[in-house]
């Protein structure tokens, strides 16, 4: 049988300053949700990269006293650095400014202007620049300011190209009914404050700035951010252009497409973006995830409010696995969330420390203790524990299926947590002293399995330690998946090796 694919996208970053952990959230996220599928079989792509055209990367050019295309190099090798401190695996980075892309955006546009979906025009408006978006009334606070980022927003009037969005508006309500985005709140008020009000066509060009990509019918306008930006999830897959073609593969019926953002660009996700795909006869996304912020006492962690957490030097201080672990963990996606120092350690000591180290270690001692590091591997699977491990597993790929990352690391903990209860029960050292020897066998091959289980569940997040720990018990990474839990056909190898892998800190 063919294996199915499936395509995971965060949104392209603006290189208008280094990426902070709010921009690390939604790349974590991805990445964790990529591994696991890899795991559980499917043939993955996985999509991440860096917005680089607009006014305000123009104007922060100008401000380095550098050209755009210099500046943005510079910053671009910095995300990159970051991706690959914490451990991102990405299939391919594109770059706004790739010749490739711009072929595949001014091919789009010229769809569009030909389908008479694009229409030339005049369009006024309120303008923020720092978020390259035009504003609703809702966004707008004190006449003056954009609700988000806290700027001065700008009044903006000028032959422009239109979307006819307006046109779109039974298409989207139908898209509505499905579970296309999530959460349930964000479809509200999409619906709510857009799709049910008067749907607006949308400004897609601009003549008073260069930085862009060109509309080759008419050179004095380059085309608006977000075409450019949006078209990125297809042009790398090689939507018209002469790079290879993914798109057969990645933007087929055999996919399973999920695309990451944050919630303060649903809209262009979740309308924008669908409308731009009908107008190509493509197919939609699965699943647009719009998750919530990383705030900063109660303010959205960004660049523009200057109130951001570097990643690397977290990184540095503690560790990528410690980093992919708070965010996996910690911030679930339908809710907003928060980073701080005291947080982060409470989470790593609860729960990597005193949970999954202290289990491993200590039942990794018992074997070299008792069994002279060698695996007694005993039937034992009429056993109630026996049993969790094996709920896990279901329940963890049930969570996970749904992209509920939190929830699935959840279910592994707590069988983490149970197995530490478990000993503290059984206790082996008295059966050991009663010389109870088959009966400790069992309980250590029953530890044994299930810390197994806890850890191939967590590879996919701790990617660094993983196969530190498969290797504290005996195991090597490279041969254990799902499948190795059905008639446990491991092998296991003697056991030496007693550093604590997660001290607490
Ligand atoms: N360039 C556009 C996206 C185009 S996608 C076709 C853009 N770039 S951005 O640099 O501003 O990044 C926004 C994204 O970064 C959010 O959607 C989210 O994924 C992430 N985050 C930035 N700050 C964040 C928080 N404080 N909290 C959570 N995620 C945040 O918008």
């Amino acid at each position: 049988m063919k294996k199915k694919n499936f395509y995971v996208t965060t949104p392209i970053y603006y290189p208008s300053g280094n990426l902070h952990i709010g921009h690390s959230y939604t790349t974590t996220l991805a990445d964790v949700i990529c591994r696991y599928k890899k795991e559980d079989g499917f043939n993955t792509f996985f999509l991440t990269g860096s917005d680089e055209h607009g006014q305000k990367i123009e104007l922060k050019a100008k401000e380095n006293n550098l050209e755009p295309k210099e500046y943005v190099d510079n910053i671009v090798a910095n995300f990159k650095y970051l991706w690959k401190l914490l451990n991102i695996d990405y299939s391919k980075f594109i770059r706004t400014t790739d010749v490739d892309h711009i072929e595949s955006v001014q091919n789009i546009f010229s769809v569009l202007l030909e389908k008479d979906l694009i229409y030339p025009s005049k369009y006024k408006g309120e303008y923020c620049i720092s978020c390259e978006e035009f504003l609703t009334s809702e966004q707008i606070i004190d006449n003056k300011f954009h609700s988000v980022c806290k700027k001065e927003f700008v009044m903006f009037e000028e032959e422009s190209y239109m979307l006819r969005v307006s046109q779109f508006k039974k298409f989207l309500i139908d898209l509505f009914k499905k579970d296309f985005l999530e959460p349930e709140n964000r479809k509200k008020e999409m619906l709510n404050n857009f799709i049910n009000n008067e749907l607006e066509d949308l400004s897609v060009t601009r003549i008073n700035f260069s930085w862009g990509v060109q509309v080759l019918e008419d050179p004095k306008h380059v085309i608006y951010v977000w075409i450019d930006a949006l078209s990125n999830y297809i042009s790398a897959l090689g939507y018209k252009n002469n790079s290879t073609n993914l798109m057969n593969d990645f933007w087929s019926e055999n996919t399973e497409i999920l695309q990451i953002i944050g919630k303060e660009i649903t809209r262009f996700h979740s309308i924008y973006w669908p409308i731009i795909l009908k107008s190509l006869d493509l197919r939609m996304p699965n699943k647009i995830l719009s998750h919530g912020w990383i705030l900063s006492k109660n303010d959205k962690m960004s660049k523009s409010l200057n109130n951001v957490i570097d990643p690397i030097s977290v990184i540095k201080k503690y560790s990528s696995d410690a980093l992919r672990f708070y965010i996996s963990y910690n911030l679930p996606t339908y809710k907003d969330g928060n980073f701080t120092d005291e947080l982060f350690i409470e989470s790593f000591n609860t729960n990597l420390a005193n949970n999954v180290g202290n289990l491993i270690s200590r039942t990794s001692n018992m074997i070299i203790k008792y069994f002279d590091g060698l695996v007694p591997m005993v039937d034992m699977s009429n056993e109630k524990l026996y049993k969790k491990g094996d709920q896990a597993i279901y329940n963890f790929k049930k969570h996970m299926d749904l992209y509920n990352v939190s929830e699935a690391i959840d279910v592994a903990l707590k069988l983490g947590q149970e197995c530490n209860k478990y000993i503290e029960d059984v206790k082996p050292w008295d059966l050991q002293k009663n010389n109870k020897i088959e009966e400790l066998k069992k309980v250590i091959s029953l530890l044994h399995r299930n810390i197994l289980i806890l850890i191939y569940l967590l590879k996919p997040i701790l990617v660094e330690s993983t196969k530190k720990m498969f290797e504290q018990v005996g195991v090597d990474i490279d041969l254990i998946n799902f499948k190795s839990f059905e008639n446990n056909d491991y092998k296991v190898n003697k056991i030496s090796d007693r550093e604590i892998i997660f001290k607490r800190i």
